[in-house]
């Protein structure tokens, strides 16, 4: 197995994923996840990149379909309507949503631009793309002190639960784009909101809208 396919290494660790996450995010991914969610509007939701569905609980009354490639990802989900498929290829009519929520998937996808088309493709307008992911803090100083340290600390905690490629992995994807203020600044999409979330603010959430 290549340790750098992320469909390969999601099918691998998909039913280790959610303990995965808490380790990584502190036990705070769901908080960051929720905070992303209040951004969104009611209605028809897609959740890209969905995996097992750990967003469902803080959908609320949101009608929410689940898109994952990973079909190992999406039977452990909750989520009833369940589709298989890649974001820069959505399976879906045009505006046909109210929202698309994305959490923890950007830096795993082939093509960021591909993905944000399609996503503005199915929104209706006034619809909103809200997306919650990891990277590097804002400050260069502290993404250099964040990079050392998860240079060092993700390899161990790996060793630890037997799941070395998988934070090797981790550790590279957190510098493979570029700050979110920049990548979702000039899009298709409108940029209405960018935040910082978590230690040194290594956690990003952004929120856009369709004109
Ligand atoms: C880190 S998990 C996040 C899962 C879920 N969103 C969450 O909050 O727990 C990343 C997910 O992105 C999916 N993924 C990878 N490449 C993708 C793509 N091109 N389009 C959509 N999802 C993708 C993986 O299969 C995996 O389930």
């Amino acid at each position: 197995m290549s340790v750098q396919d992320p469909d390969l290494i999601f099918a691998k660790i998909a039913r280790r994923y959610d303990l995965l996450n808490a380790i990584i995010s502190f036990g705070r991914a769901q908080a960051w996840r929720r905070k992303g969610v209040e951004e969104l509007p009611s209605g028809r939701v897609l959740d890209l990149g969905s995996g097992t569905g750990a967003a469902a609980p803080v959908f609320g009354d949101r009608e929410v379909v689940a898109l994952d490639p990973v079909p190992e990802m999406l039977r452990l989900s909750p989520i009833a309507e369940r589709v298989v498929g890649v974001g820069e290829d959505l399976p879906f009519e045009d505006g046909s949503f109210d929202g698309v929520f994305s959490a923890y998937v950007f830096r795993n996808l082939d093509s960021v631009d591909e993905t944000i088309a399609e996503v503005a493709r199915i929104l209706r307008p006034g619809g909103r793309l809200v997306v919650v992911g990891l990277g590097r803090p804002k400050n260069r100083f502290l993404a250099a002190l964040h990079r050392m340290g998860s240079a060092i600390v993700l390899p161990v905690v790996g060793a630890l639960i037997g799941a070395s490629d998988e934070y090797r992995y981790l550790h590279r994807s957190l510098d493979k784009l570029p700050p979110p203020e920049e990548m979702f600044a000039d899009q298709p999409l409108r940029l209405d909101r960018a935040w910082r979330m978590g230690p040194l603010g290594f956690v990003y959430g952004v929120a856009l809208t369709k004109e």
